[in-house]
């Protein structure tokens, strides 16, 4: 299966002409479009958000995959009905009398049945639809874990693979006028050539996990654009004027015009597309103020091109290293964060709501950090409109965590759509400033090409952002610590992951610790302890909250004697679900590093950070 999701055309023809007797001649004729939107949150859609039938489809999952491991297209995903009363016997499925999941959500926490499922769900939704002249529609999903094959009214549209990004499959073909219905296959089972691969450290969520929508656009529209602050060779005040960037119109012959307004800074100006659909531009705002965590100024942006128009929120910023320091609008910065998992507070389960993202950013205001890492893999895309408007930077990452098939170019492959799926999504939003490519891999040379290769690749996509990874913790020589893994050489900001006190050492022994990192921006992107909320004791009792606080405090005595760190990011900030997690009493399935229970209660340490933070007690800018 190739990664980006993979639209299928004309292969199919007896599939095609099975189901397509209402389809116009045109849109039989026009090859479906592959794209992936961009400001789809700003679009009017028609939501399909809500109710889904679902069947479980138990390993090998007959329904879904053929003896020979090839997807069927006439199993489920012809959604016919059983002749119950009379007929020959046939398909023993029915969606129409199926139970319902609610869509956007994982079925894991939906269905008690389906707790620790992990393997082949069906869903199945029917909806109206009044096809527009002129017009494409597009079947987008927020995210869907892990791989997905779907069907529009039994023709077979696109697969995807990978949990935690969106992709777009056309379906104009396939809509009728009234009623329609689409049959989504989801299969979450690890792989070992999967990104992430088997031996994960969070809870493996199956199912339609964010937003669904149809979105209708003209035939020529826009689905991306890329508006940033033009990145001159050192920061000054005067060089904040210019604004660069592109809009792509699809379909858009060469010199087609595209508007591109932004009222508040006094621009208003029209663009001519090149052969490829796409209008760059440089361009001289009235003025601006520039986005930091202190004013998380957003502009209204307005693009408008033929029968399209779209807008955007954006702020704009300008981020880079200066030897060690990281630099934000040209002041050095220190990161005050937490790591975050995509579960929900209180109810857990995948984070996909405004409530959901609500109570996530309570926690983090409350903690008074400055930063989150989105811990490991892309989020809702509603945390980075957040973390836009509450002045929260972040560090947003693909799932390349830990044993990987570096070995294996179709893994690379994988690699560089996910990689290509997140950046294209939040590559307008503030907020991020750093994207990693990978957590806690091992230190070989076939690892290191891959992730060196795919680090330059980021940049490629986006030159405007600091490129990073989180990397395992160096063996200790006597008191020393030589961070010496020559990933580091490719990374613009070094993450550095250790965990003296709890796995290794004991919290004391930190204090003797000293460190060689290389020469560039260090932060500290995990460290920490397990502490069981409500459990009190000595602070050497492990699982007390005390020995949590202990760790910290040891941990605050050896960060502050590294002068390279800019940024410091506890794991974690909530306990979170892990099948690896298996202690009763203390664990139950939870793994109990956060500094908030899952169900919200704060323990010693968020205090601890609380007013860290809130001194600026820990680390230097500087
Ligand atoms: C690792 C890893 C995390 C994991 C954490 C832990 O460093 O990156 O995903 O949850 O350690 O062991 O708690």
């Amino acid at each position: 299966m190739t990664s980006f999701s993979t639209i299928l055309g004309g292969g199919h023809s007896a599939l095609v002409s099975f189901a397509c007797c209402a389809l116009t001649l045109s849109a039989v004729a026009q090859q479906p479009l592959k794209t992936l939107l961009v400001g789809v949150d700003h679009r009017s859609v028609t939501s399909l958000n809500g109710e889904w039938h679902y069947l479980v489809d138990q390993p090998p999952a007959k329904g879904l995959y053929a003896s020979d491991g090839k997807v069927r297209d006439n199993g489920y995903a012809l959604n016919t009905h059983p002749n119950i009363d009379s007929g020959p016997h046939n398909e023993e499925y029915d969606f129409a009398t199926a139970p319902t999941l609610k869509v956007p959500g994982d079925w894991n926490t939906q269905d008690p049945t389906l707790f620790r499922f992990e393997g082949v769900v069906w869903y199945e939704h029917d909806f109206n639809f009044q096809p527009t002249p002129n017009t494409r529609t597009f079947l987008h999903i927020g995210a869907a874990n892990y791989k997905s094959f779907v069907w529009v009214n039994q023709m077979r549209i696109c697969d995807h693979e990978g949990g935690f990004t969106p992709f777009d499959c056309e379906v104009t073909a396939a809509l009728k006028a009234g009623s329609n219905f689409g049959v989504i296959a989801g299969d979450s089972t690890r792989e070992v050539d999967g990104i992430p691969s088997v031996g994960i450290d969070w809870f493996n969520y199956g199912g339609l996990t964010r937003d669904v929508s149809l979105v209708t656009l003209p035939t020529q529209f826009i689905d991306d654009y890329d508006v940033h602050l033009k990145r001159e060779g050192t920061f000054s005040a005067a060089n904040t004027k210019t604004l660069t960037g592109y809009v792509h119109v699809e379909g858009a012959p060469e010199g087609t015009p595209v508007t591109l307004r932004i009222p508040e800074a006094g621009v208003n100006t029209t663009l001519k597309t090149d052969r490829e659909g796409r209008a760059s531009f440089d361009l001289q705002p009235n003025s601006l103020a520039l986005w930091s965590p202190e004013t998380p100024k957003l502009y209204k942006v307005e693009f408008a091109s033929g029968q399209d128009k779209l807008t955007d929120d954006i702020g704009f910023r300008d981020i880079r290293v200066d030897g060690t320091r990281i630099l934000l609008n040209g002041k050095p910065i220190f990161l005050q964060g937490a790591n975050m998992h995509a579960e929900a507070p209180y109810r857990t389960g995948r984070a996909c709501t405004d409530e959901d993202v609500k109570n996530i950013f309570g926690f983090l205001k409350d903690l008074n950090a400055n930063f989150v890492r989105l811990a490991h893999y892309p989020h809702d895309e509603r945390m980075e409109r957040t973390a836009d408007r509450e002045g929260i930077m972040v560090w947003s990452e693909i799932p390349l965590w830990q044993h990987i098939s570096f070995d294996k170019p179709e893994v690379y492959a994988k690699a560089t759509s996910m990689l290509n799926e997140m950046i294209r999504r939040d590559r307008n939003k503030a907020s991020v400033i750093l994207w990693s490519v990978s957590n806690e891999t091992p230190n070989n040379a076939v690892r290191t090409q891959f992730l060196t290769n795919l680090a330059n690749e980021a940049r490629k996509l986006d030159s405007s952002r600091l490129i990073t990874s989180a990397l395992l913790g160096p063996h200790l020589k006597g008191t020393e610590m030589v961070q010496d893994d020559p990933l580091a050489d490719a990374l613009d900001v070094v993450g550095q992951n250790e965990y003296i006190g709890w796995y290794e050492m004991r919290p004391e022994d930190a204090d003797k610790i000293t460190w060689t990192l290389p020469q560039k921006p260090i932060l500290i992107s995990e460290f920490g302890a397990e502490a069981k909320q409500g459990v009190h004791g000595g602070k050497d009792e492990r699982w007390a909250e005390e020995q949590q606080v202990n760790v910290y405090e040891h941990q605050f005595v050896m960060i502050n004697k590294i002068p390279q760190v800019r940024g410091v990011v506890p794991w974690v900030l909530m306990d979170f679900r892990s099948p690896t997690r298996n202690i009763p009493k203390l664990q139950d399935g939870f793994n109990r590093k956060g500094l908030v229970s899952e169900d919200g209660k704060k323990k010693l340490a968020f205090y601890l950070f609380q007013t860290s933070y809130k001194e600026h007690s820990v680390g230097k800018a500087n």
